[in-house]
């Protein structure tokens, strides 16, 4: 089958020449736009808000235009770094300092990213967390990191299990206060109080200042970090990819609790001095084009779920809105359906761009550049910098055209730096020299990267990650449930959703009310995404002879495929 390609557009994008660039780039060159490369001081907060705070012709420029249902409000790079320095003075206030992982668990608002920013300007290291988090993903992340404070609102307190947590020190409450004060810290009083002067912590480019915890197929979440460092590579990107000019209104649809909410919801847009769109509250087609229009977005990073989502609304809504600004949309986290692309250019006469990366790489690798030819279906070429390849299991490059595992060679700046208290799990990644991605891919012919799926477990249902491993761990403290098994299954819209299979404990029966009662004691335990959508009670779960879960095996079931070697299948 061969596939129409689409042909760069006449445009005045940053970056024209891609071959070129590539063969004589050098990461040296991009750091000749930090302040840090003359001055030596390094901070991602200063490059990224008090630099342009500090700039006559950039501090009254608004950096944040927030709305939600129920509030709008925007600030200046001046008032944001104004909230962020009261902030990073109340962290200092109770002592934390650098290093420190500081946590983050609330919904998308000014004083979220005032508090991020506060952290970073102390030189600690941030964790957000995704605000629909239930108790058991908050303690595991809490626990794992030893996080000293925790910013969250009153309302998400109850799913912060506070005695199981002896390192948390401190909670800040936004929006309201506890009367033990030994232990609460009401943001609004503190805010108030607090100078609006602040001296940052000068840190190392090396130094540890985001962390954030994804899913693999075994084991609890781990705890992926990142350093400042990788503001190298946001800024190219930023310059690249989202082709962000001064005068553009930027919006990317990502919670920062996930990483594209950060390194391209936060630390992309800013580092360039952009208006920086945050919508809260829930998904809607009809929010989604009124956020659109109502602020001029002219560049949009979004994902293919929500993407497919307004394909299906249809095309006649996309008419009702004035989309007059908006030049260029990217996509990330899941395969980009070559008919959202074909719909992208009716809806919008505009190509919507894939980009490919990982939490674990911090930044955009392999995308579809705006001066480039997309290939629908294709993730795109690496950026200049950064060398891709298929390797086999050994870390031996394959030919073109041939499935594989799809690789970076290390040494990029956004790499992440550890796997929290996890050395082991970190050293796994690595092979020969490459950092191998988990999923398979082929190249073709002309360097482009076609992503065929993923070489483990990891379920990727609406662009999130999540592993069987947790799923089936909280499945089993149901009273109910004996044994579990998960997998992704094959979805239109959201990609994957989330399959359990289950066997019942003596004494239950397979009834709508218990399978649903189940579902509901994942979503409340762990969180909404990662409930199952649907569970099938079955009398064994096929094992391997050492007890480990078949999935492979259940999801050939599923899909009715050939079941392939059960070899190692227990009696
Ligand atoms: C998948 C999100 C196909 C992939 C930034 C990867 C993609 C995982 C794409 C990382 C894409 C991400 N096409 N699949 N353009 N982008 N993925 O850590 O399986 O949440 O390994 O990072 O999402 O998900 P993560």
């Amino acid at each position: 089958m061969d596939m129409q390609v689409v042909p760069a557009r006449k445009g005045n994008y940053n970056l024209q020449d891609y071959e070129k660039l590539r063969e004589s780039f050098s990461w040296e060159d991009v750091k000749k736009n930090f302040t840090w490369n003359t001055t030596g001081k390094v901070n991602m907060a200063y490059e990224a808000v008090d630099r342009h705070a500090t700039d006559p012709a950039k501090k009254d420029k608004v950096a944040l235009l927030y709305s939600s249902p129920e509030r709008e409000e925007s600030m200046t790079f001046e008032q944001l770094s104004q909230e962020s320095n009261k902030f990073a003075n109340v962290l200092k206030k109770y002592e934390i300092s650098k290093g420190d992982r500081v946590f983050l668990f609330m919904p998308r608002s000014p004083e979220f990213y005032a508090a991020f920013f506060g952290i970073l300007k102390v030189g600690a290291i941030a964790g957000p967390l995704f605000e629909a988090f239930m108790e058991q993903a908050v303690r595991d992340r809490l626990q794992d990191s030893e996080a000293k404070l925790l910013i969250t609102t009153p309302d998400l307190l109850y799913r912060v299990p506070l005695n199981e947590l002896p390192k948390l020190e401190k909670i800040v409450l936004v929006g309201g206060n506890k009367e033990d004060t030994n232990k609460f810290i009401d943001y609004n009083k503190e805010m108030k109080e607090a100078s609006i002067n602040f001296s940052i912590e000068w840190v190392d480019l090396e130094d540890g200042m985001l962390l954030h915890y994804t899913s693999g197929s075994t084991g609890k979440p781990k705890g992926i970090l990142h350093v400042h460092n990788a503001m190298i590579q946001h800024y190219a990107t930023a310059e690249w990819v989202l082709d962000l000019k001064e005068e553009d209104v930027y919006w990317c649809t990502a919670d920062p609790g996930w990483v594209t909410g950060t390194s391209y919801g936060i630390f992309a847009p800013w580092l360039h001095g952009v208006t920086n769109v945050i919508r809260g509250g829930r998904f809607t087609p009809d929010d989604w084009y009124t956020t659109l229009e109502k602020n001029n977005v002219s560049v949009w990073y979004t994902a293919p779920t929500a993407l497919r989502m307004l394909v299906s609304y249809g095309e006649e809504a996309v008419k009702k809105y004035d989309l007059d600004t908006l030049r260029h949309i990217l996509s990330v986290g899941e395969p980009l359906n070559p008919e959202v692309i074909t719909w992208g250019l009716k809806a919008f006469d505009l190509r919507v761009h894939d980009t490919w990366w990982m939490t674990e790489t911090g930044a955009q690798l392999i995308v579809n550049l705006p001066s480039l030819e997309i290939r629908p279906g294709s993730m795109g070429k690496p950026i200049p910098g950064v060398e891709a390849s298929i390797v086999d299991n050994e870390g031996n490059e394959i030919p073109p055209n041939q499935m594989g595992n799809l690789a970076i060679k290390e040494g990029w700046p956004s790499m992440m730096r550890q796997v929290w208290n996890n050395p082991g799990k970190f050293e796994s990644y690595f092979i020969n020299g490459w950092y191998v991605s988990g999923d398979s891919a082929y190249q073709d012919e002309d360097g482009y990267f076609w992503f065929q799926g993923r070489l483990d477990d990891v379920i990727n249902t609406s662009g999130e990650r999540v592993g069987p491993f947790e799923v089936e761990s909280k499945l089993i403290e149901h009273p109910a449930v004996a044994e579990a098994g998960v997998i992704g299954k094959p979805d239109p819209e959201r990609g994957e959703i989330i399959k359990a299979f289950i066997t019942l404990n003596d004494g239950y029966d397979d009834t709508k009310e218990l399978l649903e009662d189940i579902r509901q004691f994942v979503k409340t335990g762990l969180s909404a995404h990662a409930a199952p959508r649907e569970i099938e009670v079955k009398d064994s779960i096929p094992k391997t002879r050492s007890g480990k879960i078949m999935r492979r095996l259940l999801k050939s079931w599923e899909l009715g495929l050939p079941t392939g070697d059960t070899s190692t299948l227990e009696d």
